[in-house]
This record gives C-alpha cells, structure tokens and sequence, in this order.
C-alpha cells in the first residue's frame, strides 16, 4: 500500500468507527485501538502533507487562534414552533390537521423536543460547507469552525449512501449532562462561575473565540429537520421541506441517519391521537434516561405533501407543535430558612422543607437565590412553597399558596450578619448577592483558600483534597495556608501508626511544593480577582513578591490585563497584617518567593509594547514555542488582526484573508527567520 493510499483507507475506516460511536452509539473497536489508528493518521499526515484533507478526521481538534463570527443571512427564516402544554391542547392541534386536511389519511411524526441551541447546517456534494446558529431566526452567526469539531456532525457524508448534491440539515447543538457536570466541577474547583443548564454551557461554548476550547467540551448534535431545493420556496420564503424518497419527514431522517447524522431518539409515527399522546406519557418519564436535556415533544405531520398543504402562520408552521413537559412541581411546608456561606464569601439562602418526592428523588432543600427573590416571593415561615426541578439541578422555590397563610407567621428577613462568623454582611453595587468580607477569619472561607491553594494550578498538592483540608481544619491543625509548612506527621496521623503511610505521603507532597515557580505562589495565596494568567503577567512584571507587595496602584495599571479593581483588590490584600503575616511565614517554609534565575534570564524587553499575530505553519520551532518566545520577550501574542497589530509572524500557508487584512490595514508581515533575528 502507497503512504497515500494507507492514508486514504485509516480515513475512511476512522470515519466509520466515529460514525458507529457518536451517531449510532455502537462502537466497534475499543477506545485503545480507535487512538492507535489516530495516531497513525496523524503522524502520516505530518510526513506526508501533499495529502492534507481540512476533512479528516485527524482535524477535529480546533485552533486556539480568536475568531470573529460572521453574520449571515438564513437562506429560509428559522421558524420556531406553537407551544402546548396539555393532552386537551395536543387533542386541538390533532383536530385542526384532521379538518384541514378535510377527512384525509395522515399521520403525526412524534419526537423528542432538545433543549439546546438550534444549528442550521449546508452540506454541497456531501461536504459540510457552512454552519449557522438561529440568530434572529432571519440572520445567524456563521460557527462553522467551531461546529466542526463536534464529533456527531459529520465533515463528510457517508460514501454511496444517496445524499442530494445540495441540502440545508437543521437541528440541536446540545451538551450531555456528562460534560456539562464534569465541566462545572472543574469551573467550582477553579473558582469560575457555574453554567446553570446545559443549554447555557453550549452556548457559551459555542460562541466561543476559540474552536480548541470547543474541541474540548464535548458537545453533541442531533438534527431533525431537512430543507432543499427541489421545491420553489413560497410567497413568504417559508422553509420547505425536501422530498427525496416518498416525501415523508420520518423517512427522509431514516436517510440522513446513513447519510451520518445522529437523530432524534425513539422518532414514531403515530395514527391515532391516543398513539400520541401514549408517546408524550412515555418519554415523559423515559427521557430522564436520555444523555442530554428535553424539554418536550415535537408533533409533525408525516407527509410533506400535507405540510405544505397545512402551510405556515406568521411565525411557525401549522404542520408542527411542541408539547413542553411539565417542570415536576411538588407542593410543601417552608420550616426555616437558612445561610449558607460559600468558599468565596458569597451568602446563599436556603429553604427546609417538609420533605417531598419530586422527579423520582426526596426533597428537603431548595435554593432561594438571593435577598431580592425572598422579598418578591414575601416569604412566611410556614408557608406552603412550590418547588420546581426545571434544567437546573438544583431544585428552586417558584412560588407561594399564599390562600394557606394564617395569621401570626413570620415574615422571612435576610441575615445582616454572617451566620459563621458573625461579621456584618456586605452588598457589593449592582450585585444581587450578599458577602461575608471576614475573608481571612470566616471557616468556610479559610478552607476554600486552604483548597485553592493546594490544587493543581496553583501548588499542586493533590495528596490534599477538599475533605481532608476539613479534616485538618476541624482538628484545629490548620487555621490557614501557611499552617501546611508546620505540620508533622504525628500531629497528621494523631499517633495512629496505620495512618502513618498516608500523612508522610501528605507530608512529602508538602515540602515538595516549596519548588513550585513563583509565578503559580502568586496565583496560590489567593488574592481576590488574581486568577492564573493575571498572576503570570504579575509575576514577571515585578519579579518579586516584595515588589509586588510595595507596588502602588500606579504601578499596578502598568501590567497588562490589571484594572482598578483587580489592583484595588491586590493593595487591600497586602495591607492587611494578617495576610502579611502568612506571606512571611511561607517565605520562611522555603517557598519561591522571586522569579527563578531562568525565568529572569530568558526574559528581555526586545519586543515590549508590541502586538504580534501569530499565522501559518513553522519550521523551526512550534507555534507555541513561538507564543512562549513573544511572551518571554516582553511582547504580547494576539488571535486576530487589527490596526494595533505590530507585525505578523508568518509561516507557510498563512489564510488568503489574513492575507488581504493585513495588506488593507498595512500591517507588516515578518518570517521565521526574521522574527528569530530579532531576539538574537
Ligand atoms: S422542528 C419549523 N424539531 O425547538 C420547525 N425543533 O420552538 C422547525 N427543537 O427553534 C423546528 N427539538 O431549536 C424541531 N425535534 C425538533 C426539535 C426542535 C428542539 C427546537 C428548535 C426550534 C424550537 C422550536
């Protein structure tokens, strides 16, 4: 076999085991041996790049360049649909199709209503050519970038499988609730905010700058809805849908399912209405099975010939209707309310309830937000609250059977104080949230910094995790991050010899950390607002903690990306004695408390106060070498071309329009060579 033949062959069958995984969900091979022929691919494309294919599966894996997107025009308006949330209002619609289409046989496709983002994909001679989010429903941004390395939609269709030369394939863009909670574990862990449902964590991915960042959140995609052009659009561009084999919706999806794209589940077509509404009661309960969010069920008339002769209201077909499922609801006595304080100071109200059976779990508890939604609610101890599971997980009190209230209950007021400290509480401007400020005394305050400190991007003592810093805290062996230095082995164990193993293993981990870079101890001893890269671009401005300590506000707004609020926040921070006095106390632990000699020495201010764009394919160094180069020189990589660019680094085969930007905006354009003799 010629290179370019095992190439073409690793293609095809690596596209075969995608499809058998993401769409049909019946792998064949095992993950090892799938990664193994991956990696095969990949390394014959690296030798042999005459045979490059932006198709292959080998480029899913997105660019950490920033993209703009593009706003194009929908070429038919996405619709949406009439809601319903009754058996009588689903028994309406059935009516209404029976009597417009005056005593003729139909049938009802049902299926599942996804609870995502809709995507509008084009696909020309079985390539996907563009992708398209709703937008307005007449214009949407085009997200082809990122839409391509979603796993589920195919680059290419199915070889020999019939699809048209020319279509438009509508559907969902979904995040399974997988990757949604891995997701948000890792956002807690790193202090970030956390996504409410899935439907907002896609489309904060989606619309990410970054199609790497896409690559890695593993979305999903099911597509339901197919347009093409084998039909004059009518007087109101309505969408018509295609009429491949025997004009129907549900076959023409069977078709796109071997054409490669992953559909809706358990799709039936119904003749009866109690047909239907048996299919709603179904997967009312089964879709808690499903590994991504529902909100209902999308009713269509099967035949194509019939929707077009049902026709269109001024915003959604009358061929079509969802039924939306009910949020589980569940009624019950409020008996107390009360605080609890989160790692970052924030103060959370919570509603004990009489316990009750709500979406197949007992509930006890359930959010209340804030101080605001308290009032609005005008919330009695002993009310009978509503509480509702919707997309969140969190179960949520929505309203009040205010017709129960006796008299003499007692309105619920919001704390002043916090209730595990006692500190006065704060309410920061334009925040619903009230804070506990008491951050250096307040426990659950302690232990969240004593967490952040030891995880992995900052000081990386994973042999410590959240239970055992409360452990330690409950034990009174710690009371904040510099304690860790002092303790010993006897006190870790409390003179348990089983125990032993594992404290000198924390042990170890501990004194290990000493040689952590400076830059991730800035990062470590949490200063409110200093996440990781902040605490980088810190580090290598003032090269020492003591520098960093003195720097006056001025000095501070020098360094990139530090605002007033982040330089206020670091002021306040070394102001307070307390925090001072951990600062000595880890120096004297052994900790990194300047630049290392390297970090310094590689260090040069040759291309300060520039912008450089970074293009192309390289020779002699990686892309990220070079990335690490500009930073390390004082310079400032940047994803996209503008006026304040200072020059691109280009390597070979930089993209036509980056081209011509950078022509039109005159904005030089250096090579490898070049870039590397200027460091020299
Ligand atoms: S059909 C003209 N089918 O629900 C009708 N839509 O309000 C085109 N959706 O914007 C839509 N699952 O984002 C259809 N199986 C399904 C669906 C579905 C979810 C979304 C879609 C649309 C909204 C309708």
């Amino acid at each position: 076999m010629t290179p370019q033949e095992e190439i073409l062959q690793l293609r095809k069958e690596l596209e075969q085991h995608n499809y058998n995984y993401y769409v049909l969900n019946q792998p064949t091979i095992s993950d090892y041996d799938f990664d193994q022929m991956m990696h095969r691919l990949q390394d014959l494309e690296i030798f042999y790049p005459q045979y490059a294919d932006p198709n292959s599966p080998t480029q899913r894996v997105g660019s950490d360049l920033n993209q703009q997107f593009q706003s194009v025009p929908h070429k038919y308006p996405m619709l949406s649909l009439a809601n319903t949330y009754s058996a009588d209002e689903v028994r309406e619609f059935y009516d209404r199709v029976k009597s417009g289409l005056e005593g003729e046989d139909f049938e009802i496709c049902c299926e599942m209503k996804y609870d995502g983002l809709s995507i509008s994909l084009t696909y020309v001679d079985g390539q996907l050519t563009q992708a398209v989010t709703r937008g307005d429903g007449v214009r949407g941004d085009d997200v082809t970038a990122n839409v391509r390395t979603i796993r589920s939609i195919p680059l290419k269709l199915r070889e020999g499988s019939g699809y048209p030369h020319e279509f438009e394939i509508r559907g969902e863009i979904l995040m399974p609730w997988t990757s949604f909670e891995a997701l948000n574990e890792e956002r807690e862990k790193n202090e970030e905010p956390l996504f409410a449902n899935p439907r907002n964590a896609a489309s904060g991915t989606l619309k990410s700058q970054k199609s790497e960042l896409v690559a890695q959140r593993k979305l999903d995609a099911y597509l339901y809805y197919l347009l093409g052009e084998n039909e004059p659009p009518s007087l109101f561009a309505a969408p018509c849908s295609v009429d491949f084999s025997n004009g129907c919706h549900y076959e023409n999806l069977q078709e796109a399912q071997k054409w490669g794209f992953k559909i809706s589940d358990g799709m039936k077509k119904c003749k009866t209405i109690d047909e239907v509404l048996e299919f709603i009661d179904y997967w009312d309960k089964e879709r808690k099975n499903l590994p991504v969010a529902t909100d209902g069920i999308v009713l269509k008339v099967n035949s194509i010939r019939q929707q077009r002769h049902l026709g269109y209201t001024a915003k959604s077909p009358r061929w079509a209707i969802a039924y939306k499922f009910k949020a589980e609801r569940a009624c019950t006595r409020l008996n107390e309310v009360t605080f609890q304080v989160g790692r970052t100071g924030a103060v959370t109200p919570v509603a004990n309830m009489n316990p009750v059976q709500l979406a197949g779990t007992v509930v006890r508890r359930a959010s209340l937000h804030n101080a605001d939604i308290i009032a609005e609610l005008d919330l009695h101890i002993g009310d009978m609250v509503y509480v509702e599971k919707g997309g969140e997980i969190i179960p949520k009190v929505v309203g009040v059977d205010k017709d129960q209230r006796t008299e003499g209950m007692q309105r619920v007021e919001f704390i002043k104080t916090c209730p595990e400290c006692g500190a006065p509480l704060v309410r920061y401007e334009g925040e619903a949230a009230h804070y506990c400020p008491n951050d250096s005394m307040c426990p659950p305050q302690i232990k969240g910094k004593i967490e952040h400190f030891v995880s992995r991007k900052a000081m990386n003592i994973m042999t410590i995790g959240p239970e055992i810093v409360d452990d330690f805290y409950s034990r009174g062996l710690i009371h904040d991050i510099a304690d860790l230095y002092t303790l010993t082995v006897a006190q870790i164990s409390n003179n348990n010899k089983d125990r032993s193993i594992s404290a000198n293993k924390a042990l170890s981990a501990i004194r290990e950390s000493v040689n952590v870079p400076f830059e991730r101890v800035v990062f470590a001893i949490g200063i409110r607002f200093v996440g990781e890269t902040t605490a980088k671009l810190l580090a290598r401005h003032f090269k020492s903690m003591d520098a960093l300590a003195g720097a006056t506000l001025e000095q501070l707004l020098e360094v990139d990306m530090v605002g007033q609020v982040i330089a206020e926040s670091i002021i306040r921070f070394f102001h307070d004695e307390h925090n001072l006095d951990i600062v000595r106390r880890l120096r004297e632990a052994g900790l990194q408390m300047q630049l290392s000699e390297e970090a310094m020495a590689g260090r040069t201010d040759k291309l300060a106060g520039k912008s450089i764009v970074i293009s192309g394919v390289f020779a002699q160094h990686s892309r990220d070498e070079y990335k690490e180069m500009i930073e390390r020189n004082g310079g400032k990589n940047v994803g996209s071309i503008s006026k304040k660019t200072t020059f691109i680094l280009a390597g070979d085969n930089m993209g036509p329009s980056k081209l011509e930007k950078a022509e039109k905006l005159g904005v030089p354009i250096v090579n490898e060579e070049e870039f590397l003799d200027m460091l020299k």
